[in-house]
């Protein structure tokens, strides 16, 4: 993985490490206890052989880190949220009818959907595995322990919410921002709110930091998604490790194409919409939404929120630990993949 964005920001120089140690534990926590089962173990590992880009432990630890908690307490938790998270990605690629995953097959393409169903299901149970064990033994406390596994429960339903609305999109000629926000939030900013709340509770911070830190994470999810719905239309494949062009061909209401709808005259909402059933079409869609400034403003709202989960961290002395949640922030937005 190349570790710098084309607009010269450099990854953080200790993300790899903290991928490094959470990869390790989640290793372990995979680990075939029963053979007969062989398939079902070898498929809830596949999508950590490549490995993702571990944006939401590093987020947990860093976030743990800056209150003046321990980075190698908040491993379980980190391990924890990666393996949620992929889990939640093995079920969007059937959701969504995805291919193509972190470079890979998607577990569905290569054991099919029974086994991917599984095989997600086996990962959720083992993020509690870790939280409940993990933690313990590295000493946490049972009262922040308790209410870990009660922000990844809550951030569990938030996701099945937000990508219910997701789908419910899809039929729809028109979306709102602000019902779009609400998708968003829900699909993919309470996992990062949570990283870092899980950090914070772990680090021991006060009620007040964990709130903050989470409305860090929230801020920043929501750029996020922005940029990944630019990526989704405009990257480079290869690059990218998944689909560029799907949310068109599956009419999904990503901010682009939201953005682009909402500037179209009739002849070019009918193109945007009709891409999804005319695969033929989908360039010249592509063009519209570009010319119509729906991937300018994409962006655009993006830095907006990244700036306001900046603005969380203010108060904070100044530690590594802080410059570290700012660039990653940044990061999140001016990726390339
Ligand atoms: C992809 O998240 C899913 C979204 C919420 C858009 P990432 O871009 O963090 O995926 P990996 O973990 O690096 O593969
Ligand atoms: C991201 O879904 C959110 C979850 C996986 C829960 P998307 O469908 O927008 O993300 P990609 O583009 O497949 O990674
Ligand atoms: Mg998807
Ligand atoms: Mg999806």
């Amino acid at each position: 993985m190349s570790m710098d964005t084309s607009s010269g920001l450099e990854w953080p120089s200790d993300l790899a490490e903290t991928a490094r140690k959470v990869k390790s534990y989640i290793e372990d926590f995979l680990e075939t206890v029963f053979p007969p089962a062989q398939t079902l173990y070898q498929a809830s590992r596949h999508l950590f052989t490549t490995g993702g880009k571990m944006l939401r432990p590093y987020m947990a630890v860093k976030a743990c880190e800056v209150v003046g908690g321990s980075a190698e307490q908040a491993v379980p938790a980190a391990a924890a949220v990666e393996m949620l998270h992929t889990f939640t990605l093995i079920h969007d690629d059937i959701i969504d009818r995805d291919e193509v995953r972190r470079g890979l097959p998607a577990v569905h393409v290569k054991w099919g959907e029974p086994v991917a169903i599984l095989a997600g299901d086996f990962l959720f149970s083992k993020v509690f595995l870790a939280v409940s064990r993990g933690l313990k033994d590295r000493g946490v406390p049972s009262e922040t322990v308790a209410r870990v596994v009660e922000v990844l429960a809550d951030a569990t339903g938030k996701i099945c919410e937000g990508q219910m609305l997701d789908m419910s999109f899809e039929g729809r000629e028109t979306v709102s921002e602000e019902e779009y926000l609400a998708m968003v939030e829900r699909k993919t900013a309470y996992l990062f709110k949570a990283s870092s709340q899980i950090g914070a509770l772990i680090g021991g911070a006060g009620e007040d930091w964990v709130e903050r830190l989470g409305e860090y994470g929230r801020l920043a999810g929501i750029g996020f998604q922005m940029v990944d719905d630019v990526l989704g239309l405009v990257a480079d494949e290869a690059k990218l490790g998944k689909p560029v062009g799907s949310d068109l061909r599956e009419g999904k209401k990503t901010m682009p194409i939201i953005y682009a709808l909402s500037r179209a005259s009739v002849e070019q909402r009918k193109t945007i919409l009709e891409a999804s059933v005319k695969p033929e079409r989908m360039g010249e869609a592509l063009k519209l939404i570009v010319s119509l400034g729906g991937i300018d403003y994409a962006k655009t709202q993006a830095r907006k929120y990244v700036e306001a989960a900046l603005e969380q961290l203010k108060p904070l002395p100044e530690t590594p630990a802080k410059k570290s949640l700012e660039t990653l922030a940044k990061i999140l937005v001016e990726r390339e993949f």
